[in-house]
């Protein structure tokens, strides 16, 4: 059986996972597909770089565009990452009418309306499973498995660096640089890791979740993001002593007034709950569906094996259909095109969760009596109240607050009062408390 030839752009962490992982297993994917997948051309920025991977019988070359356009390549799989620099390459691998494999989200999340359309109108697939939570094959159970409910809610740990970074910090008391330069040695995270802590990177891949739990085009816009830099160990050792965990979650569901909520942010995770034992560089999903009610998807977010896991199943999906008319293969975001639908996305203010609040105030009396005169004149009920122990050498204590459920409006405008008041040593910290059904 002639093998179906893959050219590969890239041969860092994924690239060079995905070649090792096609070699190591080449007979197992052989008898799945009926022929055999080989990496006939590999495309590296530099060539004399030192590779762990082993490159013989491949065609190593500078050119990525030579690799897009040969006609002795049947797939491209894009793993250079970066927008600007990928997009072009995507679009001559289509142009050519090779169907593409990546593991990009920030060029899905960005330019994926265009990039789907593009292949469509080429005729040819463009899959994307190792974008989204690694080696979890969370877009084929939201495209393919889940098909059958109408989605209610996603909340996913779906970056890698972001939640091992938090767990290293509780587990080890570990300082917010040591972990993320851990993360890094790695391989886990971005070229820019600021899109790891900044809450860029599950934003990407959140934008893609939605478009495939709902049927909408992809909005990253649409997106409210918050990352991990303000959490501090304090904070995490606090939820700790009330029973939570602090996660960075993406979260997308339906909202009290029937938007679409679309938002990545700290949140704290009752810690009997599944999603608050993900630790490390593992990722979980959540997902509610209505027929079949809580699901967790589980596994590795990040790294070599596990990415090129999600890359090779891809390839194995996309080998399968090679030449065959479109309406034999999935749509690329599971709905098909005149399925898609834009929804009302929720603004921010539209949320309603219960509150962990973090107050420096002055150690006087009738600080706490003003705070809880601005929370009541905004209609919000406190939950707990603690007075932690100051920290050496400092004019404020710690005051930590939950409340009930309350409207981020709320929230936000009582923060904003309480923040002006003389005795507060602003900004006080805020983190959503996700209750999570299970
Ligand atoms: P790396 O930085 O490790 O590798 C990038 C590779 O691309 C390098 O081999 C580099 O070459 C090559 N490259 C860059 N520009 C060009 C170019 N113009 N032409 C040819 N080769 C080029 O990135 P990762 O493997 O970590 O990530 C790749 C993609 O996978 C990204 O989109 C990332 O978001 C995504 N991803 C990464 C995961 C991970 O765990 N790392 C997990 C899931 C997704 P050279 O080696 O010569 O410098
Ligand atoms: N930098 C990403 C993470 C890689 O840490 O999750 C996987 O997408």
């Amino acid at each position: 059986m002639d093998p179906v030839r893959i050219g590969i752009l890239g041969l860092g962490t994924v690239g060079g996972g995905t070649v090792s992982l096609l070699r190591r297993n080449a007979e197992s994917l052989q008898r799945r597909l009926g022929r055999p997948l080989k990496v006939s051309r590999v495309a590296v920025n530099d060539p004399n770089k030192p590779r762990s991977v082993e490159l013989e019988g491949i065609d190593v070359t500078t050119d990525a565009e030579a690799v897009c356009t040969d006609p002795e390549v049947d797939i491209v799989v894009e793993l250079v990452g970066g927008v600007d620099n990928a997009e072009p390459l995507v679009r001559k691998a289509l142009n050519s009418g090779k169907p593409v494999v990546t593991a990009n989200k920030a060029l899905l999340a960005e330019r994926g309306n265009e990039l789907f359309r593009y292949a469509g109108e080429q005729g040819v697939d463009l899959a994307f499973e190792a974008a989204v939570a690694g080696g979890i094959p969370i877009i084929k159970a939201l495209r393919e498995g889940l098909a059958g409910n109408r989605i209610q809610s996603v909340h996913a740990i779906a970056n890698g660096t972001a939640n091992y970074i938090l767990s290293r910090m509780r587990t080890e008391a570990m300082a917010f640089d040591d972990a993320l330069t851990e993360a890094q040695e790695l391989g886990y995270a971005e070229l820019d890791p600021t899109f790891d802590v900044d809450g860029i990177d599950a934003a990407h891949k959140l934008a893609l979740i939605a478009a495939v739990a709902f049927g909408a085009p992809i909005n990253y816009e649409a997106l409210t993001i918050e990352g991990i830099r303000p959490i501090t160990a304090e904070d995490i050792a606090f939820a700790d002593e009330m029973g939570y965990r602090i996660k960075l979650l993406a979260i997308t569901k339906h909202g009290p007034d029937g938007g679409i909520e679309l938002r990545v942010q700290p949140a704290l995770v009752r810690t009997d709950t599944m999603l608050a034992s993900v630790e490390g560089v593992f990722n979980a999903v959540q997902v509610i569906g209505d027929a079949v009610g809580p699901t967790l998807y589980y596994g590795p977010g990040a790294g070599a094996d596990p990415t090129a896991s999600a890359v090779v199943g891809d390839l194995v999906d996309v080998a399968r259909t090679l030449g065959a008319p479109p309406q034999y293969r999935v749509p690329y975001l599971g709905f098909h095109a005149e399925g898609m639908q834009e929804p009302r996305w929720a603004p921010i203010e539209e949320v309603e969760t219960e509150y962990y609040l973090r107050l420096q105030a002055q150690d006087q009396p009738g600080v706490l009596a003003q705070v809880t005169r601005i929370l009541a004149e905004e209609g919000i009920s406190i939950e707990a109240m603690r007075q932690k122990e100051p920290r050496p050498e400092a004019s404020d204590v710690p005051v930590v607050l939950l409340t009930h459920t309350t409207r981020e409006r709320a929230m936000r405008r009582a923060l904003d009062a309480i923040d002006r008041l003389d005795v507060i040593n602003g900004p006080s910290q805020m983190i959503r408390l996700e209750e999570v059904e299970e």
